[in-house]
């Protein structure tokens, strides 16, 4: 059986992106942001997700304002990076897992959620940056990636209920595919931040981490923000942030935070990043330790009993 084993929330902020690709992490103001990161790279490399379902939101480069799906999945088998005004990204192109985003589109559409089917796709900062976070800058990546893209650049977004509710429906998907894969979700954008208009670099770090707070200990509060209340706190791109509610609704009610960074700013954004892991997988985790340590026990027996017979 397939298994959602933890989420992950990342800021996905395009300038982050650019200083991977320009070489400059090395410089104070990245050093900052990158370092905070260094721990869920570690985190990552020992998790060895099979397949990474990443929620994110297209910034209109793959689809525009003549078409703006609510719900997207991508289905295909791979998704190149889009070309954001300075040519493509130089990351891998990602590699999809269409078997499993075929079971969670129909698993997730006959429990009533009418997700856009996307069966070619390019993919922008909004998902590339929080790969290159977690994953580092590899030439391929190590695991397969199911999009999930959602819209949170036109009026109306889903709400953060509907958000947390579609993550519940993803997990009983998974939880029905026969393979047995690990999965990560990811929840991407935010935290605060403001791009134009008067208020333009409004960030709101006492909201973000109280954001933060709930998302771990009492995620339903948050799925009854409404969006008024994201944009008049966390500016009007803090919306983006009811994406995390999607990666929130497809783990236990009671997690585990094993790490969390924050830092203010990145370009305009504050830069937030949360992992939280299902009990399941620390009790997993123990029970592979228990077994790990009755194996040695045994194997200190079974040499014990050998060093006897040879002094018999
Ligand atoms: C910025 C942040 C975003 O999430 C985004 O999509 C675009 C720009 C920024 O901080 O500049
Ligand atoms: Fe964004």
């Amino acid at each position: 059986m397939a298994s959602i084993i933890a989420g992950v929330g990342s800021s996905h902020v395009p300038a982050i992106g650019a200083a991977l690709d320009n070489g400059r992490t090395e410089e104070p103001y990245w050093k900052r942001v990158f370092s905070g990161f260094d721990k869920s790279k570690q985190w990552m490399a020992q998790t060895k997700p099979d397949v990474a379902i990443v929620v994110y939101n297209d910034h209109a480069s793959a689809f525009s304002v003549e078409m703006i799906p609510t719900f997207a999945l991508g289905c295909a088998a791979e998704f190149p990076p889009a070309d954001e005004g300075w040519g493509p990204r130089p990351v891998p192109v990602l590699k999809g897992h269409p078997e499993l985003a075929a079971h969670i589109t129909q698993s997730v559409i006959l429990d009533e959620f009418d997700l856009t089917i996307v069966n070619k796709m390019e993919v922008d900062h909004g998902l590339t940056v929080p790969m290159n976070l977690l994953f580092g800058t590899p030439k391929e990546w190590p695991c397969r990636v199911i999009p999930l893209a959602v819209n949170v650049v036109m009026y109306p977004p889903p709400t953060g209920h509907r958000c947390y509710m579609l993550g519940k429906a993803i997990r009983k998907a998974v939880e029905s595919y026969p393979e047995d894969l690990k999965v990560v979700i990811f929840g991407t954008g935010g935290l605060s931040h403001q791009i134009s208009g008067p208020r333009a670099g409004l960030i709101n770090s006492k909201w973000d981490k109280s954001f933060l707070d709930n998302l771990t200990k009492d995620p339903k509060k948050l799925t009854r923000i409404p969006h008024i209340d994201y944009m008049r706190e966390a500016g009007a791109e803090g919306i983006e942030m009811v994406m995390w509610l999607i990666m929130r609704g497809a783990l236990d009610d009671k997690v585990d935070e094993v790490y969390r960074f924050y830092t203010v700013p990145a370009s305009n954004t504050a830069v937030g990043h949360i992992i939280l892991e299902n009990r399941r997988k620390a009790a997993a985790k123990s029970k592979r330790a228990a077994a790990g340590r009755s194996k040695q026990a045994a194997a200190r027996k079974a040499a014990h009993r050998i060093a006897s017979k040879g002094r018999r």
